[in-house]
């Protein structure tokens, strides 16, 4: 600390300093020149300084999919261009990237998060913290640690064994650390092994601030503090959101009754202002491209594109030709689903559907599929517009207890955030929400959120109570109740809901939604056109309500009657090509039934543009999978997400996802990380070791397909020791003409071939018996290297 900062700041006044002033906004201190610093989420676009509301931003393909193209130039890239929106906004800090692992498929997050591999998820994070800092935006690392599942996501004790702690849960965190140097941290919601991640001096200040020698600032997860003197004594620097929080007047307190040194405090403020100076002023005028111009709508399909990945492609379906004639069928083929639920999501300018982007390269019968969703949802654009102006989205007004009315609000969506950050002079207790149904016949109406509903539209007046149904008024903002009911109406009939609030905050919005048809109608449309084409192409996936901050999944399974319309089509096309519009596992009943399948993440506001470039081969869907797909719920290494006295023990250690799986942890996976066809084939041949040691290898890949094509090549060492799991060291990539080779070496990472002895508190080197596995995979495993005793 600065003494010209000590001079000018009392310790209150330092201490204001290190809560937000908003939910998004730091104090500016005139005193000592500090400017207000700016925050936004991430990590798939920079919101603004709003939950809910903001400003139309690009919204770009999700993390497994980005992390799917096993390309740092592309983490990199996509950090580059995420500075770029940031510094458009004025904003200093993307909250970004999520560096969580894919430890149990049902974690509602895993989609925000790169990997279920450790080295993966650290050497995509780096290379995004870089694109970002590079460019003078900060980034921040979440959620340290052991934060891979949302079921009692405040409350859990993450119970990890160090040496998995250390080797696994916090290795992308030291990568991104050491390689980049991330500016910022978020300290999680979850307890590790008793202690609230907020007050984890272990962690926090003896392992990455000590141990890794960092000098950036941690801030809390939001409303993640609990406690006063615990959290700042632990290294925690800011708690958010502000104003209000256990720090300010409490541990102005704290520091007069001697329980925490100003030292600390100091320290936390140091390193507020190292920040600050880091990101410097931000720079809101900078040109960047639009959120719909065209040099980010080709940014956009390629990044989407390149990610997807062919599974299976039996005969060389795939890619489709210009000439062929299609069916395409899906609920997320005409609604297709771009991004998840919870902070990470983003108000986008437009979406293209697969339906959209498909029609405009070939002949195409579009059919719609069966119901997807499992609870009401706000309506789409086209379901219900503002009731003057015919825009998508609907008015809102906000009334006080006496009926005045406090706010009126545009919104572009049928949804809205109240009384979370917005700024009202009293709580509102009474809000209307109207809008115009632009469709007329038989639809499903009604409205989300907690409080006491009267619902007016084809001509019925309708009331019903929205309690909680689990969790807590703020966890219900990712998962609100809903009401609703069938009505006939009228194109363009008005539709209004008033609902007395019972919290006062929350989130409100219209449901809107032509009735569904009934399942076998609907398979019976899709089997008649699939028989009269060259191919079916069938989109099924998951949605925000599956894929999803606050919420964990239950299984698998696509919901509805997905798995039946697949068969049906299947039974009668000639061939069916499947896409899967979901960033994690899914359960496939209908794999040999089917030709190919293209999994397809959640591909951005420009994915419908970004499958059909992949189907065609106008891109090649280059990808390798970032996690293993178990071959059945329950089987995978981890699984259950629910904690057990409000423990969820981490009992398979460091045998996380592939390395339990090919420990014989768990049954043999339906598709292992790393797997992913591309549009060719590979001979390898000369594997090498560079050094007696193995770091370096090296081997020759040729393209024997008859497309161009990129080859990732993945280094697996399996220690002889079997209690060490298998694991990725490294991976290099080559893009080689068709009967073309290219010598592709591959560098191992030091940090995957040493152990954390726990008896001795320090790493130790693993011993160097075991073999090296060259693979596309580990179900595809393309030359071994063994190697010997020192
Ligand atoms: C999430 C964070 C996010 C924060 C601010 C929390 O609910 O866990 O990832 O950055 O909200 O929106």
């Amino acid at each position: 600390m600065s003494s010209f900062v000590d001079s000018a700041l009392d310790l209150p006044a330092k201490v204001a300093l290190l809560t937000g002033a908003s939910m998004f906004t730091l104090r500016p201190e005139p005193a000592i020149g500090l400017a207000e610093l700016r925050l936004s989420d991430g990590p798939t676009g920079v919101r603004g300084l709003t939950f809910s509301g903001g400003p139309a931003v690009t919204l770009f393909p999700n993390a497994t999919l980005l992390a799917s193209a096993w390309n740092t130039g592309t983490a990199y890239e996509v950090g580059r261009l995420l500075a770029e929106e940031a510094a458009a906004q004025g904003i200093h800090v993307v909250l970004g990237p999520t560096i969580n692992l894919h430890r149990s498929p049902l974690g509602g997050r895993l989609f925000e998060a790169y990997s279920e591999d450790p080295l993966l998820s650290g050497a995509l994070a780096a290379a995004y913290v870089r694109g970002l800092q590079d460019n003078g935006v900060g980034a921040c690392l979440k959620h340290l640690v052991a934060n891979e599942s949302e079921t009692e996501r405040h409350a859990v004790d993450c119970v990890v064994d160090e040496a998995t702690l250390r080797e696994v849960y916090l290795l992308p965190f030291e990568i991104a650390v050491a390689d980049a140097d991330a500016w910022s941290i978020m300290a999680a919601y979850n307890r590790v092994n008793g202690t609230p991640a907020t007050e984890q001096a272990h962690v926090i200040t003896d392992i990455v601030k000590g141990e890794w020698g960092y000098r950036g600032l941690v801030v809390s997860d939001w409303w993640a503090t609990t406690s006063t003197a615990p959290s700042a004594n632990a290294g925690l620097d800011l708690v958010m959101p502000g104003p209000a929080g256990p720090w300010g007047r409490q541990l102005v307190d704290a520091v007069k009754a001697g329980e925490v040194d100003e030292a600390v405090i100091d320290d936390h403020l140091g390193r507020l202002l190292l920040l600050a100076e880091r990101v410097g002023a931000p720079q809101p005028s900078r040109e960047v491209p639009a959120p719909d111009s065209p040099v980010r709508r080709a940014q956009l399909t390629r990044l989407a594109a390149e990610g997807m990945t062919v599974l299976t492609n039996e005969g060389g379906v795939l890619p489709l030709r210009r000439d062929t004639t299609v069916a395409l069928i899906g609920r997320h083929a005409v609604d297709t689903i771009d991004m998840g639920g919870g902070s990470a999501q983003v108000n986008p300018p437009y979406q293209v559907s697969v339906a959209e982007g498909l029609t405009e390269l070939l002949a195409v019968t579009v059919v719609d599929g069966v119901e997807v969703r499992e609870r009401p949802v706000p309506a789409g654009p086209e379901f219900a517009v503002h009731p003057d102006t015919g825009e998508p989205g609907m008015r809102v007004t906000l009334h006080a207890a006496d009926g005045s009315q406090l706010e009126e609000r545009d919104c572009p969506a049928a949804s809205t955030m109240i009384g979370i950050d917005d700024d009202l002079p009293e709580p509102p207790r009474v809000v209307r929400l109207s809008a115009r149904l632009p469709r007329g016949g038989r639809m499903l109406v009604g409205g989300i959120g907690i409080g006491t509903w009267e619902v007016r539209a084809g001509g019925q007046t309708v009331r019903f109570e929205l309690g909680l149904t689990s969790g807590d008024v703020g966890e219900a903002v990712l998962r609100p109740p809903g009401g609703t009911v069938l009505v006939d109406v009228e194109p363009g009939e008005l539709f209004e809901a008033d609902v007395a609030l019972d919290a006062g905050r929350g989130l409100y919005g219209l449901v809107a939604r032509p009735a569904p048809d009934d399942v076998a109608d609907v398979v019976g449309r899709a089997v008649a056109a699939a028989r009269s084409v060259d191919v079916a192409v069938v989109v099924v996936g998951l949605t925000e309500e599956q894929e999803t901050e606050a919420v964990d999944k239950t299984t698998l399974r696509l919901p509805g009657a997905q798995d039946d319309l697949v068969a049906a089509v299947a039974a009668v096309a000639p061939h069916t090509v499947v896409v899967v519009n979901a960033a994690t596992p899914v359960l496939m009943p209908w794999l040999d039934q089917v030709d190919a399948v293209l999994w397809a993440g959640l591909p951005g506001q420009e994915g419908g543009h970004a499958v059909a470039a992949a189907l065609l081969g106008d891109i090649e869907p280059a990808g390798r999978l970032v996690t293993t797909f178990p071959a059945a719920d329950g089987a995978s290494p981890a699984w259950s997400v629910t904690p057990v006295a409000g423990r969820l023990e981490y009992a398979e250690g460091p045998f996380v996802g592939y390395r339990g799986h090919a420990a014989d942890k768990a049954p043999a996976p339906a598709f292992w990380l790393g797997h992913g066809l591309g549009y060719s084939t590979w001979a390898y041949s000369d594997a090498a070791a560079l050094d007696d040691v193995g770091h370096r290898v090296a081997v020759t890949v040729t393209n024997t397909g008859g497309r161009t094509s990129r080859e990732v090549v993945q280094v697996y060492f399996r220690p002889a020791d079997e209690d060490q799991p298998v694991r990725l060291v490294g991976w290099g990539a080559a893009t080689v003409e068709p009967g073309q080779s290219a010598r592709v070496e591959v560098t191992g990472d030091p940090r995957l071939r040493r152990r954390w002895d726990t008896a001795q508190g320090s790493w130790a080197d693993l011993p160097r018996e075991g073999e090296l596995l060259l693979a596309r995979g580990l179900g595809d495993v393309r030359a071994t290297l063994r190697l010997g005793s020192a």
